[in-house]
């Protein structure tokens, strides 16, 4: 089923679709784009992300997102990045570590997830919203700790997009990024309809009686013209307000909104043509994620389907960060006389690990990262790449005048104004594994990184918590049998929202450990569970660290007897998870010497 036809009648009557209806073979399928980067339907709302399929609840969009984590900023920039205390536009398109994962929350004291594609180019609309993310995964794709790319990628990945209603071909997909998103916008997005501002403006709209006034005007061509211009004169009421804003903008459009709801015409005019897509859009799902095939490079990006030379692989609209200091690390230093922490600027310590995903260059503190999707993705091949990344000749979402700006310019803009297209060297097949070349000076300091890299103490033995977490039979090691409660790095944590009642065969009350999560100081024994027709299982007891009155300094122990292994679960110790792994290679991708604007020159490396 291609269109879901009772919709499909009425956008055309709006739209004139075109007689792209025709059904298509399986084959086709496969080579036809699904998803489309555009101009959004919202107005002044930049770019938009568009389905070219008919969409289900549940139908999982594109391919699941990265995401990076960035953490400490104002810690290391001994500021505020919302004060704009130093230049960091990447704070409007990260998400909340929480929207990454729980295990991402506790990476750091503060930490916030950069995910590209899904993750940061849908525009928010409150009543359209038709998609949800989930949250990511953890794993290094087969790089250890005894590998030298370890820590130099985003362990993060496969979040993935769900649809949550029907969705018709053309429409624009939202998500929901919560009404103060809105509110701390008000200067450059105007008054955003809320889903409040809907129910006033339907009472308006019945209130206002359009329909019989029309109907006594029938066949008078002027007085409809005169009632044009009088809704035009509601609507554009310099007194504005979110309901306001919520009224049809035209007449036209208010007499198809009392027949059928405001809700349905803004449905109607979030949408485009497959014909507008395919000539005006860029197609977002040509590459896909998968284990690369280079060695120890962790992920990959693969051809989705055959791509041309010449052809677009991937659109990649830029964020800029116009002094690349920012992403310095420092380490921490004690205020004798307040205890207050702060950094200490004498001593670096290292990179945040998005470096590794921006384009840089030696003469210019100017890094600009891509968030486009699945380009995160990208490796380098320094002989035979077979894509590369050239200024976008798109006005959509590169403005090339700001290739003749200094870069003292970017640090008052505060919309990606600049984008790459990454573009095909030679035909590439479907499944081949997409590559650019970096550049000269990342591979320098790739080379470096392979001479000096010592693994960790330890490495050897070193077993991921996600590791851990999966396996779900074998006995758990008692505080007698290993002190460190399995190594330094990891702490293990009880989630009581995990045990199913049937399990909780026990001495503790559930009520009392009301919150999600504590931590396990250790454990002091082990029992085998034997029941008949059932296989073994353990049950363990363990103290347990419960913070009092959510005191992070004051803390209960607790014994608590009888817990099962789904109750108890692995994470990294804080500032201890891969991308913290001492010497993790950190460089930036080089902008190609042959489009790197001269206009950017303000450093001088050698
Ligand atoms: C979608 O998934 C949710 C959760 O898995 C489920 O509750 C719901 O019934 C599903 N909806 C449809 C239409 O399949
Ligand atoms: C990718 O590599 C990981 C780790 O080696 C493995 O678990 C996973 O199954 C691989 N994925 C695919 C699609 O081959
Ligand atoms: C590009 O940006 C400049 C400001 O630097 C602006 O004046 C111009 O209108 C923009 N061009 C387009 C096509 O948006
Ligand atoms: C807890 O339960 C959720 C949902 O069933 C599951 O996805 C997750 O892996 C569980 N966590 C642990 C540590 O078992």
């Amino acid at each position: 089923m291609r269109f879901l036809p009772s919709i499909r009648v009425l956008a055309s009557a709006i739209f004139c679709f075109s007689a792209s209806t025709s059904p298509t073979s399986a084959d086709d399928d496969t080579k036809k784009c699904k998803l489309y980067l555009a101009k959004s339907t919202i107005p002044n709302a930049g770019l938009g992300v568009f389905t070219s399929i008919n969409l289900f609840p549940n139908d999982s969009i594109g391919y699941g997102d990265p995401a990076i984590p960035i953490v400490d900023m104002d810690f290391h920039n001994d500021g505020s990045s919302s004060a704009e205390d130093y230049h960091w536009l990447l704070d409007d398109y990260n998400w909340k570590a929480s929207a990454a994962g729980y295990f991402m929350e506790a990476e750091a004291e503060k930490t916030s997830a950069h995910v590209s594609g899904m993750g940061a180019m849908p525009n928010c609309h409150m009543r359209l919203k038709n998609i949800v993310e989930s949250v990511n995964e953890y794993d290094t794709a087969g790089v250890t700790r005894g590998d030298p790319g370890i820590g130099a990628f985003t362990g993060y990945h496969n979040r993935k997009t769900f649809a949550i209603k029907p969705i018709e071909a053309g429409q624009e997909l939202f998500v929901d990024y919560g009404k103060q998103w809105f509110l701390t916008r008000e200067n450059d997005m105007g008054l955003v309809p809320l889903v409040e501002s809907y129910p006033i403006a339907t009472k308006f709209l019945d209130h206002f009686r359009l329909k019989d006034f029309l109907e006594r005007l029938m066949f008078s061509r002027e007085s409809e013209e005169l009632m044009s211009d009088l809704w035009e004169l509601i609507v554009r009421f310099p007194y504005k307000s979110r309901p306001q804003s919520a009224l049809p903008k035209n007449l036209n459009t208010a007499k198809k909104a009392i027949e059928r709801g405001i809700y349905q015409t803004e449905l109607w005019q979030s949408t485009r043509s497959l014909d507008e897509l395919e000539r005006d859009g860029k197609c977002l799902d040509n590459i896909r994620p998968g284990n690369s095939t280079i060695s120890g490079a962790g992920r990959g990006a693969f051809a989705a389907r055959f791509l041309p030379k010449g052809s677009l692989v991937a659109p990649a609209p830029l964020l800029h960060v116009p002094d690349r200091d920012i992403l310095n690390m420092y380490a921490d230093k004690i205020d004798p006389f307040t205890q207050e922490e702060y950094r200490d600027f004498s001593k670096l310590t290292g990179r945040q690990l998005l470096l590794n995903y921006c384009f840089g260059h030696r003469s210019s503190s100017l890094l600009l990262c891509p968030y486009g999707f699945q380009t995160a993705f990208i490796n380098h091949n320094g002989i035979s790449p077979n894509a590369k990344v050239i200024w976008s000749t798109d006005s959509m979402y590169h403005n090339s005048s700001f290739l003749e700006q200094p870069v003292k310019h970017f640090d008052n803009v505060w919309r990606p104004f600049l984008g790459f297209d990454y573009v095909a060297l030679r035909d590439i097949q479907e499944g081949e594994e997409i590559t650019i070349n970096y550049g000269a000076h990342w591979e320098q300091a790739w080379t470096a990184h392979l001479q000096s890299w010592v693994p960790p103490i330890g490495y050897e033995k070193f077993v991921p918590p996600q590791v851990l977490n999966a396996d779900r039979t074998s006995p758990l090691r008692t505080f007698d049998e290993d002190e460190t409660m399995y190594t330094d790095h990891i702490d293990l944590y009880c989630e009581f929202s995990n045990i199913s009642i049937k399990k909780q065969k026990s001495e503790w009350d559930q009520d009392e450990f009301n919150t999600n999560d504590h931590k396990v100081y250790r454990i002091l024994e082990r029992t085998k569970n034997h029941e008949e027709g059932e296989p073994d299982y353990y049950l363990y007891t363990l103290d347990l660290l419960v913070e009092i009155d959510g005191n992070a300094e004051k803390f209960m122990l607790y014994t608590l007897t009888n817990v099962p292994r789904e109750a108890i679960s692995f994470y990294y110790k804080r500032y201890h998870s891969d991308m913290f792994v001492s010497g993790a290679f950190r460089h930036e991708m080089m902008i190609p010497d042959d489009i790197f604007p001269s206009a950017w020159k303000n450093i001088y490396l050698s």
